[in-house]
């Protein structure tokens, strides 16, 4: 089925049942019928209607603006599609390209359908065929420049199958359909349609009906934002990027193979397993001491939480520093803290070594500080300190021998604990 047809197929049927559901309790609505098929995804705009708070919070996070319809509303394209912009921004890293520029495809704006991100690069889905396909050509935003993206091959690359349910919710690569764009309630959620065909009343029909991840083992809700920060390779349909057939709730090593550095990928992992590339967050978090103590994503961040600020990162706190200040109340002023005053604990311990748009963009999850001797013993390997201790290279050597110094001695200087901003 079409995509578009299949999108605006469920909501309308519940739309029916919700108009009539305020008089619920009265009224006989025969909700059996609908109860008595399996679980469906029913959209965000169904659950509004009764969790408007957190439909508000959520708007505000860029989990609701992930994928984007350009054919409703083309503001979301960020950028302006001028073929000249994009063809002399192409010449610069001509060298680099494997499709001549005169041959490269770009799209017009009228054939964009939807937008892939915009926070630090966009993509643009056009379709071909029935076929939704990542356009050739991608914007990053914060450097403003055009970039190539697969343009020998695009066409062979159907989006939905490559990337599709770390995007949109409900996708069913049978049917060749998603039900809603973006991250939605239900990704996180599971499937609604039970729970909200229940009545009001039925809270505790309703309550174990929907997938509640405070009510999860905390390594299983965990395993939700890992189903879709990760990168590797579905168990269960062959070329697919993502965890086909998770469900929140579900173990994802049933559904997933995690990609690594040991396993051949070069591309995306440092040879200290690392990440290199993006949305590997819970691969770097399963190595950290964080992952040992039972410390989530959670603990730092917020899904939908009205009132909080809206901060890069959606961290707890207004900065991320703070954030590990919750519960880092006091750091041992030994080795690299005993010469810092700086209370940036993300400078050292997130260190930007990870790319999005471009190199450098995405901390790094493993929460150790990456020494100078990282970098001397593998060139190949960043380090935390050159983000301020910008010397090249050279300098490196007599950094971590300084570095040593303090440490070796076990020098306590005079540094109670590591203030706050
Ligand atoms: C007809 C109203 C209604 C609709 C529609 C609805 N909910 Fe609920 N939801 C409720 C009620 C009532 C509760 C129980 C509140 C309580 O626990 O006090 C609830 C509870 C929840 C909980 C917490 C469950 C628990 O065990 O604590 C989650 C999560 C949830 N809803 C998500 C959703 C999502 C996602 C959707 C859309 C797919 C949705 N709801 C649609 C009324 C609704
Ligand atoms: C990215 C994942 C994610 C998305 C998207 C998401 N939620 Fe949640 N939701 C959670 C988590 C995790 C919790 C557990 C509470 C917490 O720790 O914040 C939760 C808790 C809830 C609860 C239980 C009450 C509470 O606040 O603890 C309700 C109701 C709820 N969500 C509704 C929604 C609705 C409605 C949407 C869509 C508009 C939505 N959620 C989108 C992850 C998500
Ligand atoms: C269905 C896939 C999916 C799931 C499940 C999911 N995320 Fe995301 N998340 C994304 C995508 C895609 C983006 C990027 C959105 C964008 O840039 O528009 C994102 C962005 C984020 C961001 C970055 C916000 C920023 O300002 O840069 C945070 C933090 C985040 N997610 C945390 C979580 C947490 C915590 C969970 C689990 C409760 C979770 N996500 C579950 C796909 C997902
Ligand atoms: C396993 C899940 C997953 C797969 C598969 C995946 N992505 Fe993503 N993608 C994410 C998450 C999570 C983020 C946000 C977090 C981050 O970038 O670290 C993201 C971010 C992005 C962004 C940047 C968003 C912004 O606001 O800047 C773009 C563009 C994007 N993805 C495109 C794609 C395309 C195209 C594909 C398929 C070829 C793909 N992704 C495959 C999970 C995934
Ligand atoms: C100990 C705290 C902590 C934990 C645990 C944590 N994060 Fe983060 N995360 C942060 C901080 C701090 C930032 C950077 C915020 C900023 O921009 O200053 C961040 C940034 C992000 C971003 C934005 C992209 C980037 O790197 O700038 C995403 C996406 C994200 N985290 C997802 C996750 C997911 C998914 C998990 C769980 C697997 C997780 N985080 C666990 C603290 C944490
Ligand atoms: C919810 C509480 C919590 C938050 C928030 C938190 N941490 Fe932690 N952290 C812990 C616990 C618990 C441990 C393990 C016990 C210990 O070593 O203190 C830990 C351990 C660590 C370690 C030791 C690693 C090792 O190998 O021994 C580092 C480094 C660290 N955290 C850095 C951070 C940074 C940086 C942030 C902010 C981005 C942060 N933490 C936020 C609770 C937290
Ligand atoms: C956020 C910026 C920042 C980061 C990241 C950083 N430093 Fe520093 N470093 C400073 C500043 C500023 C000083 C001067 C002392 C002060 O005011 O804190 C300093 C001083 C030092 C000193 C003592 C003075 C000297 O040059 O002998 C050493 C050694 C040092 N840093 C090593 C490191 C190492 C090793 C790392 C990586 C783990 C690192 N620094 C990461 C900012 C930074
Ligand atoms: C200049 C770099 C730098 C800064 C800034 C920094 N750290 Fe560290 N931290 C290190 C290094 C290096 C270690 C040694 C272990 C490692 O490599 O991670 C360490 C160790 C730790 C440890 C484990 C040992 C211990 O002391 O308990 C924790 C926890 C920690 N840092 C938390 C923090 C917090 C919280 C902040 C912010 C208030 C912070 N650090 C700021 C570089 C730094």
């Amino acid at each position: 089925m079409e995509t578009r047809a299949w999108l605006s197929y469920i909501p309308i049927v519940l739309s029916a049942f919700f108009m009539a559901s305020s008089a619920w309790s009265d009224t006989e609505i025969d909700a059996k019928e609908f109860l008595s098929q399996p679980k469906a995804y029913v959209g965000s705009e169904v659950c509004r209607t009764c969790h408007l708070e957190h439909y508000d919070a959520w708007k505000r996070t860029l989990h609701s603006r992930m994928l984007q319809d350009a054919r409703a509303n083309k503001d979301v394209i960020i950028t302006e599609i001028d073929p000249e912009i994009i063809k002399s921004d192409l010449k610069k890293i001509e060298k680099k390209l494997k499709v001549p520029i005169d041959e490269f495809y770009i799209p017009k704006v009228e054939d964009i359908q939807y937008t892939i991100g915009s926070q630090w690069k966009q993509r643009y889905l056009v379709k071909k065929d029935n076929t939704l396909l990542i356009a050739p050509t991608q914007f990053n935003a914060e450097t403003g420049r055009w970039v190539n993206y697969h343009e020998h091959d695009w066409q062979k690359r159907p989006w939905l199958k490559k990337c599709g349910g770390c995007h949109a919710t409900g996708v069913d690569l049978d049917k060749n359909t998603f039900v809603e764009p973006g991250v939605s309630c239900e990704a996180c959620h599971g499937p609604g349609s039970h729970h909200a065909a229940l009545p009001k009343t039925e809270i505790f029909k309703k309550r174990a009906t929907i997938v509640n991840p405070a009510k999860l083992t905390a390594g299983v809700a965990v395993q939700i934002c890992g189903s879709c920060h990760n990168r590797g390779k579905s168990k269960l349909v062959k070329g697919a990027g993502w965890p086909v057939g998770y469900k929140p709730g579900k173990a994802l090593t049933a559904y997933y193979n995690e990609t690594s550095f040991a396993e051949g990928d070069v591309k995306h992992v440092y040879a200290n397993e690392f990440s290199k590339g993006h949305h590997q967050q819970y691969i770097d978090w399963k190595q950290s001491a964080h992952y040992r103590e039972g410390v989530t994503c959670l603990s730092c961040h917020f899904v939908h939480q009205l009132g909080n600020p809206v901060v890069r990162g959606q961290t707890k706190e207004s900065s991320g520093d703070k954030t590990c200040m919750n519960c880092h109340t006091l750091v041992n002023p030994v080795g690299a803290h005993a010469v810092h005053s700086t209370a940036k604990c993300v400078a050292c311990h997130m260190p930007r070594i990870a790319k999005s748009a471009e190199s450098g963009d995405i901390h790094s999850h493993v929460f150790v500080a990456l020494l100078p001797k990282d970098t001397l013993e593998n060139p190949k390997i960043p380090n935390s300190c050159q983000t301020c201790h910008k010397h090249k290279n050279e300098d490196l050597k007599d950094l971590q021998k300084r570095y040593d110094e303090l440490t070796k001695r076990g020098a306590k200087v005079e540094v109670s604990s590591v203030s706050g901003e």
